[in-house]
């Protein structure tokens, strides 16, 4: 070879090289509009035929739902019009709440009209399981691979119907990751982030991911969950949950889900504990302090998370004399379910470009304020009260922690007065209340029957 020969050989494999390492970062780039069609995705019934449990499980959660959910369409109508208006990119919210839609090009526009039933079941199971990389976190930077193969994190499955590829990514929080931060399309304010409040709590530290809790019958942990993965498949130690449950016991119960609505009021109801310090009675005209710490003790992130603009918790405390007269009542409810001005809501409140609250995040410019309880952290409440001439000593005192999925003022808006009343969960009180007496055993009901049974084994001899 001559020298000139040599060169012109390095340049050729140096550009081939080049042209390959542009291909696969080409090929990682996010999906956009236009890259498929609808009918490369195929509906989750079809699944359903060998993987009937997700499939059971998955139908009716706010995946299911996240498109047909009327509350996001009616947040979604006001933003088509702000969009156009304001220059802001129109598949911004469709990227995660119809996946399908948005990268097959029915959406825009955004009133449904262009949208496939496919896209129509929001985030569903071969959306899921089509991708095949993140290029990182928040606003869905999902990189798309429908076909036949279906992605998981099993490196032993196969499957008669499709091809099946592993990848560590799907038992990672960051998966999650991809749609559970949301940052502005225009400014990148950060409107959600569900996974950097894990990432940066004691959850992340010692490996509970959100599929921990979320995608396994333990609420706050790990739990396993024997069976198969698929009806023709083997018998597996532990198979992944598709409910997919958080706080929303108000869209799914008007949709008709009570199993979510249910599994819903029971996450809620593993997310939080109360102490009160309080004292046991007073003299006419004394100051009674009274000192409330609530502690964030089940979930992973901060409560509220997510949409926290709309969602709102707060505490009401109630203070009684011995003959039960009302001495003090923080937290109430008033008769249009505004919450009492004197409680902390704990919730996060957006500003617009004037400094004025917005839940409109699209109008997002700054925070005003952000009190939530972090994941393991506590918030501390005081509250006082002078103890009046006549009351009974001693003092009783209960608090209860509230739940909303969103302000009833703000439903009103949307909706009219009167269309819907937002459920509002209690998810701790003091004191405890006394379980449901369940008919089980229990330790001492055990060892009863343990004793009856030798007696009566005595008896009959
Ligand atoms: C004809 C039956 C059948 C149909 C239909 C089917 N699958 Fe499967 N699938 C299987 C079997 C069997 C396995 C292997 C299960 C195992 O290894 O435990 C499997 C494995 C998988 C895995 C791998 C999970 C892992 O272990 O990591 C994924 C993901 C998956 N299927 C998704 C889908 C999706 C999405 C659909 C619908 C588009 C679908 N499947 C339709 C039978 C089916
Ligand atoms: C939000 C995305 C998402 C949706 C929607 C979804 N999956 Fe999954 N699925 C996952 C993830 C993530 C895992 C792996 C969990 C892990 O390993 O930690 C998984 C696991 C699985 C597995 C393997 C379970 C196991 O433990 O072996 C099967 C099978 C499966 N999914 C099928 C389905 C089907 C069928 C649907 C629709 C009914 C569906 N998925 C919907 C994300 C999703
Ligand atoms: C494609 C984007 C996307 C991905 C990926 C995704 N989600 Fe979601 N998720 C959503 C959307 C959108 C909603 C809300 C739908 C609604 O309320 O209208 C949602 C809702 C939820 C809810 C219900 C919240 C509530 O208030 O009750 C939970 C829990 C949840 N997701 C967990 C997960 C977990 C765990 C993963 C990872 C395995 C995951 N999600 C992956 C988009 C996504
Ligand atoms: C240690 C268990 C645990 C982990 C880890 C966890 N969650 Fe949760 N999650 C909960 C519990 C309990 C609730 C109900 C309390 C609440 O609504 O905040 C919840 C609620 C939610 C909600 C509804 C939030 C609200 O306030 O309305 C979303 C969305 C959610 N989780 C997504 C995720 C995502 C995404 C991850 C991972 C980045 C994750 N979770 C990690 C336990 C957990
Ligand atoms: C990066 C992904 C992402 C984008 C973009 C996004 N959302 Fe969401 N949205 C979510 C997730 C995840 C949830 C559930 C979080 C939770 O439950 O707190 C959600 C929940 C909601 C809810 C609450 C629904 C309920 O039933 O309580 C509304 C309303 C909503 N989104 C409207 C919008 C609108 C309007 C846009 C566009 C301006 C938008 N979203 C853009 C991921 C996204």
């Amino acid at each position: 070879m001559s020298g000139i020969r040599k060169v012109r050989a390095f340049w050729a494999t140096f550009t081939v090289l080049l042209l390959l390492i542009a291909g696969s970062f080409a090929a990682a780039e996010q999906s956009e509009p236009g890259d498929f069609v609808s009918a490369q995705f195929s509906r989750s019934g079809l699944c359903s035929n060998c993987h009937g449990n997700s499939f059971g499980e998955w139908d009716g959660s706010m995946h299911s739902n996240a498109d047909r959910d009327f509350f996001y369409q009616a947040m979604l109508q006001e933003y088509s019009i702000d969009a156009e208006a304001g220059g802001l990119p129109e598949g911004f919210c469709s990227r995660c709440h119809t996946p399908i839609g948005l990268v097959s090009g029915e959406i825009p526009p955004l009133d449904s009209s262009g949208l496939s039933d496919v896209a129509k079941e929001g985030v569903q199971c071969d959306f899921c399981h089509s991708v095949a990389e993140s290029e990182g976190i928040g606003n869905a930077p999902y990189v798309l691979e429908p076909g036949d193969v279906k992605w998981g994190q099993r490196t032993d499955s196969e499957s008669p119907s499709h091809g099946t590829e592993a990848h560590e990514f799907y038992n990672n929080s960051e998966y999650c990751g991809m749609c559970h931060n949301i940052y502005h399309p225009a400014n990148n304010l950060t409107l959600a982030a569900t996974y950097t409040e894990w990432k940066e709590s004691p959850y992340a530290e010692e490996g509970t991911t959100c599929q921990a809790c979320h995608m396994t019958p333990g609420i706050v942990g790990f739990e396993e969950n024997p069976g198969k993965a698929a009806s023709n498949g083997p018998d597996r130690e532990h198979v992944y949950t598709h409910y997919f449950v958080g706080g929303n016991a108000f869209v799914t119960d008007v949709l008709g889900e009570g199993r979510h609505e249910k599994r819903a009021i029971e996450y809620l109801q593993h997310a939080a504990s109360l102490q009160v310090k309080a004292p046991e009675s007073a003299e006419p005209g004394e100051a009674v302090e009274m000192e409330v710490e609530i502690t964030n003790s089940g979930a992973g992130h901060k409560i509220p998370s997510g949409v926290t603009e709309e969602r709102e918790i707060w505490l009401e405390l109630i203070a009684t004399d011995a003959g039960g007269k009302e001495l003090y009542h923080s937290g109430a409810l008033d008769e249009k379910g505004k919450i009492d001005s004197g409680a902390t809501v704990y919730h996060t409140v957006f500003a617009d470009a004037e400094g004025n609250p917005t839940v409109r995040v699209w109008e997002a410019e700054s925070i005003l304020s952000d009190n939530r309880i972090g994941p393991q952290a506590s918030a501390v409440e005081k509250h006082s009260f002078v103890m009046p001439e006549g009351a009974s000593n001693p003092i009783i005192v209960t608090a209860v922690l509230h739940y909303r999925s969103a302000s009833q003022e703000h439903i009103d808006e949307l909706f009219g007065e009167g269309t819907y009343s937002v459920p509002v969960i209690d998810m701790a009180a003091y004191p405890e209340k006394a379980e449901a007496s369940t008919p089980g055993f229990g330790a001492i009901g055990t060892l009863a029957v343990l004793v009856l049974g030798i007696i009566y084994r005595k008896l009959k001899k």
